[in-house]
This record gives structure tokens, sequence and C-alpha cells, in this order.
């Protein structure tokens, strides 16, 4: 498949929202990238239901709503009231993942499961036939404008085997320090959805950015 550019609103103008949204609306972008942080998991607070609601009444294209809180199980129904289309989890929160991820799926909603950069792909070998999307984290989460860790790109090579291998249907998404001078070597890598936010919203002209990432 053609790849996909997904916006990570967390590096939006929050008092601009809406200005964000439409950009993104009419960009080629393909997902709304919605980071869910609840300073336990990860040492950063981001925003929540209230927020997520209104964004879904006036976003044009899928959200993609990457979960970094303990205990998502909770909350999985409310996220997919809100408007989640895709809902990933990261496999460090989960103790039950089989069942998280299922939970997800028998919403009506996509499930995927994030690793962090320490966690290795090879744990996923009894998952990956359940999981509708892999995140692969290539900074660790809770902020935006990181620098890229260099070693994701070999986790996303085993990935792509692993997913071969297994006739697995997951898609590949990377998340942080996306930019154009490594957006390359991760399609290359078998990415399949590029998601980026500082490069995007701190660039001139966000829309050719997008589109820039979109062209690769
Ligand atoms: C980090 C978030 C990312 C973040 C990416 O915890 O999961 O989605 O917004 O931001 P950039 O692209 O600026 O690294
Ligand atoms: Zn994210």
């Amino acid at each position: 498949m053609n790849h996909l550019v997904a916006p990570s609103l967390l590096s939006a103008d929050f008092l601009n929202l809406e200005k964000d949204i439409e950009m993104i609306n009419a960009s080629e972008a393909d997902w709304f990238h919605l980071d869910i942080m609840d300073g336990v998991f990860v040492p950063n607070i981001s925003f929540g239901f209230p927020v997520i609601e209104k964004i879904a009444r006036i976003a044009k294209k899928p959200l993609d709503i990457h979960l970094m809180i303990v205990d998502p199980d909770r909350y999985l129904e409310r996220f997919k009231k809100a408007g989640a289309y895709m809902i990933s989890v990261h496999y460090e929160a989960c103790t039950h993942l089989h069942r998280t991820l299922h939970a997800i799926q028998d919403l009506g909603v996509k499930a995927g499961v994030v690793l962090n950069p320490h966690t290795a792909v090879c744990l996923l070998e009894d998952i990956i036939k359940d999981v509708d999307m892999v995140l692969i984290m290539s900074v660790n989460p809770g902020f935006g404008g990181q620098k890229f860790i260099e070693n994701s790109i070999h986790k996303i090579e085993q990935l792509r085997s692993l997913i071969r291998e297994t006739n697995s249907q997951a898609l590949i998404e990377v998340d942080g320090g996306v930019d154009l001078g490594n957006a390359v070597q991760l399609l290359n890598a078998g990415t399949d959805i590029l998601v980026a936010g500082n490069t995007i919203f701190s660039s001139k002209n966000p829309t050719g950015t997008i589109r820039e990432l979109k062209q690769i």
C-alpha cells in the first residue's frame, strides 16, 4: 500500500486548534494522531475526552488514538464513543494484552499495540495475528520534538519480517522524531504510517510539509 501520514496534534496550536484541524482536513494527511497522556504511564499530561469529542466533530479523517495511560481497559468504551477509529495501547501498560486488544476490536474499533524503545519486537510473536497495527516508538513517549532513536529502523525491519512470516495483516506505524531526513529510510524499512508532530507544525508551511512526507 501507499504509506499514510498522521499529523500529531500534540504539536498543534491549542489556542487555535480548529484552524490546525481544518488545515489537516484540507491537506494530503490521512489520519489525525491524538496522544493521550495520564501523567502516570508517562511524565506528562495532554488532553482528554472533552477535547477529543470536539476534535471528532470537525475532523474529516480517522482518529488514531495513542493511549499513554495505565489500565486503558477502563476507558476503551469512552474512547470509542468519543470517535476513535484506531486505539493503540502500550505493551508495557497491559497485563492482559490479548484481552485488551480483543475488547477494542469487539467495540468495532481497530486495535494497535505500541512498543517503547526498550521493548523487543520478538515479544509480539504470540500476539501479532491479533493486532491491526503495531506502533514503534522512536522516542521515549511523553513529549513532542525529541530526537529520533536510530535503533528504531532495525526494529521496523524485524517487525516487517515477523509480519511477513506470520501472514499478519498488521500495519506498521512509527512515532517520534520523524522528519524529512529519516522518512525515506523508515519507509524502506517497512513503515506504513508516519506520525509527525514537530516536523509538520514547526515548519513554515505545514500543508507543504505534509505533502512532502506523503509524496516520498
Ligand atoms: C510522543 C508522542 C508523539 C509525538 C510525536 O509521546 O507519542 O506522537 O507527538 O512528536 P514529534 O513528531 O514532534 O516527535
Ligand atoms: Zn503518539
